[in-house]
C-alpha cells in the first residue's frame, strides 16, 4: 500500500477493495483472535488510567471540498477560458480531463466524455457517471443506461444507429462520479458547466434531451421540478430542447413510464418536422 495516498486517493482503494469483495482488514502484524489476554480482565483490580483529556478536540476529518482551495483562482474562470479555447471534441476532452479544479476528478477511475454518435441530431445531456460509468468510461451503461437503451431503441434510435439521423449522441453534466452517486453540488454544476456548453455548442445536435431533474435544472436554470417540466420543449442555445424523466426514476416508479413513452413520442414528431 503506498504511505502517501491522499484522502480521495485512499477512499478510492477501499471502495475498489470493497468491491472486489474484501470484508476484513488485515494489519501487517498478524494477530491472533483467539489468544486468551494473559490475565482475565475481570481479576484485575486496578481501574484503567481514565483516558487523559486531549487538550484539543481531535482533529475531525475535513469533508471533501467541491473545490481546491487556493483562494487566487477562480474556478468557473478557468473552465470558462479552457472550454472557449477547445476548438473541437477531441480537444475538449483533453481539456476537461486535464482540469484540477474539481475535486470529483480525484475519486474518480475515469473521465466520462461521450458515447454514441457526435454527428447525432440528437444529443442527451444526463447527470454524472455511477459506478458502471466510471469503471467503463461511457456514460449510461449500467442499469439506468440500459433502459435508456431501450426506450429509443422504440422510437428507431440509439447510441450505435450509423445513421445520423437515427443516432444519439450521450454525454453528463459532470464526467466524474460523486462519490456514493451523491447529486452533484451546485458548485460542481457551476463549475463544469463551462465545460457542457462548449461540448453542445462543439456537437451542435439539433435538438437536447435534458435527463432528469439535474440537467434540466443546470441548464433551465430552473427550481421548477422535473415531473412539471418534462414533456415541455424549451429552447437551449438557440435550438429546442425536451427535459425527460431520468431512467433510473423510471425504474423506481415503473408508473411513470407512460410520461417517459409520451415524451418519446413527441422527439419523434418534432424530429420528423425538423429538416
Ligand atoms: N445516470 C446519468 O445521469 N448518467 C450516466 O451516465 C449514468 C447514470
Amino acid at each position: 500500500m503506498r504511505e502517501n495516498l491522499d484522502w480521495h486517493a485512499a477512499r478510492a482503494a477501499l471502495e475498489w477493495q470493497i468491491e472486489l469483495g474484501a470484508t476484513d482488514c488485515i494489519g501487517d502484524a498478524p494477530s491472533d483472535s483467539f489468544a486468551l489476554p494473559a490475565e482475565a480482565p475481570w481479576k484485575t483490580r486496578a481501574r484503567p488510567a481514565p483516558p487523559r483529556r486531549a487538550e484539543k478536540p481531535a482533529p475531525t476529518e475535513a469533508p471533501p471540498a467541491a473545490v481546491a482551495t487556493d483562494p487566487t483562482v477562480d474556478p468557473v474562470a478557468v473552465a470558462r477560458a479552457t472550454a472557449a479555447a477547445a476548438t473541437d471534441l477531441d480537444t475538449l476532452r483533453a481539456t476537461m480531463a486535464a482540469f484540477e479544479h474539481c475535486e470529483l476528478k480525484k475519486g474518480a477511475r475515469n473521465l466520462v466524455f461521450c458515447d454514441g454518435q457526435p454527428a447525432a441530431r440528437v444529443m442527451i445531456v444526463g447527470e454524472a457517471p455511477g459506478r458502471d460509468e466510471d469503471r467503463q468510461g461511457k456514460p449510461f451503461v449500467g442499469r439506468a443506461g440500459q433502459l435508456l437503451d431501450r426506450m429509443f431503441a422504440a422510437i428507431d434510435m440509439g447510441r450505435d444507429a450509423p445513421d445520423p439521423a437515427r443516432a444519439l449522441y450521450i454525454t453528463n453534466m459532470l464526467p466524474w462520479r460523486p462519490p456514493q452517486n451523491r447529486d452533484p453540488s451546485a458548485q460542481e454544476l457551476a463549475m463544469m458547466r463551462p465545460f457542457i456548453e462548449r461540448h453542445i455548442a462543439l456537437a451542435d445536435p439539433q435538438v437536447l434531451v435534458l435527463m432528469g431533474r439535474i440537467s434540466t435544472g443546470a441548464l433551465l436554470e430552473t427550481r421548477e421540478g422535473i415531473t412539471r417540466l418534462r414533456g415541455q420543449w424549451r429552447t437551449l442555445m438557440d435550438r429546442p430542447c425536451l427535459p425527460m424523466l431520468h431512467p433510473a426514476y423510471l425504474l423506481r416508479t415503473p408508473a411513470a413510464k407512460r410520461h417517459a413513452w409520451s415524451d418519446l413520442l413527441s422527439l419523434q414528431a418534432r424530429m420528423r418536422e425538423l429538416p
